[in-house]
């Protein structure tokens, strides 16, 4: 267990800059995640701590040690990559005694270790198999028990599952954090997938092009994301467009004032951001309950998918608008075309500055 900090950490591969000015503190035992799109700078970041290549700038610290300058083998640090990177030509046992028997751990030790780490991802009884005679996630299983026999400080992991089955990647994330907890291991997880980085992480670090957006707890993540960006990147979202007006701030969608013109009152451009789930579809006109807007829109579409349905409208303003919401047989029934009202409430309007990592106004 280790706290792990990093400190103005920039890398340039030739002139790209894939980190920018990176800065974050990870207590210990913590379960710190990684979350962008591809090329946002996340395998990066992971090499950098873990010593595969150096910074341009900047300081990584381990419990509080500078690490710089130490190769990489003496940085303590476990990893566990994408592909499972496992020696198919020994058996689970002999992958997972490998780390020890580098380091001369005495026999019987390691022996004891090796079934203490196979007990902890349950793989005992698969112990003589050859990789190539595991499932993907025992292989996977076998990388992580690789990684942890070591006992690390910290425990990197690069997009763990992606190779796995969207069924097997749900049961084994489960499985990653119990085991992550039951350890306590600082862990440094990177993905792409945002429910993988929601169900798991203590905090969840959005990055985008080389530098961080938001670095928070998954529910203000979710709740409270700081930038447009975040707001679209995770979960999903339908942006309407704002007008000023004197004091107040309209949609171009709805009559009214939906909010105070204090909002960013050095008269930036805003837009509105409203998640689908609190967009409410009902037939015909409906005027607007307390401390809710109306809009006004046709029906597009409306699928039915079980457990929710997904409903399409355009607005008077020609923005399209998603809504998840329950089945509601009054809106299966109605035909493309159809006048609807969307009613929001007003608490779950979000503004932000009109561009693509625009701050969040408060
Ligand atoms: N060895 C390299 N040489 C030059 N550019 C590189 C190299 N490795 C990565 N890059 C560039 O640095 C940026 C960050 O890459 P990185 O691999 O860290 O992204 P990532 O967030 O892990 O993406 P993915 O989700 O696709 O794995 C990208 O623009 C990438 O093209
Ligand atoms: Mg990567």
């Amino acid at each position: 267990m280790a706290s792990v900090d990093i400190i103005g950490i920039r890398k340039l591969y030739g002139d790209v800059v894939a980190l920018s000015d990176i800065n974050i503190s990870i207590a210990s035992g913590a379960f710190y995640t990684l979350l962008g799109p591809s090329g946002c700078g996340k395998t990066t970041l992971l090499r950098t701590i873990a010593g595969f290549h150096e910074q341009n700038a900047g300081t990584i610290a381990v419990d509080g040690k500078a690490i710089e300058g130490l190769p990489a083998y003496r940085r303590d640090v476990g990893m566990v990559f994408q592909d499972y990177a496992i020696f198919p030509h020994i058996s689970v046992r002999d992958n997972v005694a490998f780390g020890l028997k580098q380091r001369k751990i005495p026999r019987a030790e390691m022996e004891q270790r090796v079934a203490e780490v196979l007990d902890v991802v349950q793989l005992g009884q698969f112990a003589d198999r050859m990789p190539h005679e595991l499932s993907g996630g025992q292989q996977q299983r076998v990388g992580l028990a690789r990684a942890i026999v070591i006992r690390p400080k910290v425990l990197l992991m690069d997009e763990p599952l992606s190779n796995l089955d969207a069924r097997l990647r749900v049961d084994l994330r489960a499985e990653l954090r119990r085991i992550q907890q039951e350890l306590g291991i600082t862990t440094i997880y990177v993905t792409h997938d945002q429910e993988e980085a929601l169900a798991m992480s203590d905090t969840v670090c959005v990055m985008h092009q080389g530098v961080i957006q938001q670095a928070a707890n998954p529910l203000d993540i979710y709740l409270h994301p700081a930038n447009r960006f975040v707001a679209t990147f995770v979960g999903a979202n339908n942006f309407l467009a704002v007008t000023r007006q004197g004091d107040g701030l309209y949609l171009a969608s709805a009559g009214g004032v939906v909010a105070n013109g204090g909002l960013a009152a050095d008269g930036r451009p805003l837009v509105c951001g409203v998640r689908p789930e609190v967009v409410r579809v009902v037939p015909g006109s409906v005027p607007p309950g307390d401390e809710e807007v109306a809009i006004p829109a046709s029906l597009a579409s409306v699928s039915f998918i079980g457990r929710e349905m997904e409903v399409l409208v355009r607005t008077e303003a020609d923005e399209v608008v998603k809504s998840f919401a329950r089945p509601d047989p009054a809106v299966i029934a109605l035909q493309p075309g159809s006048a609807v009202t969307l009613l929001v409430h007003r608490s779950d309007l979000a503004f932000f500055e009109d561009s693509e990592t625009g701050r969040r106004a408060t």
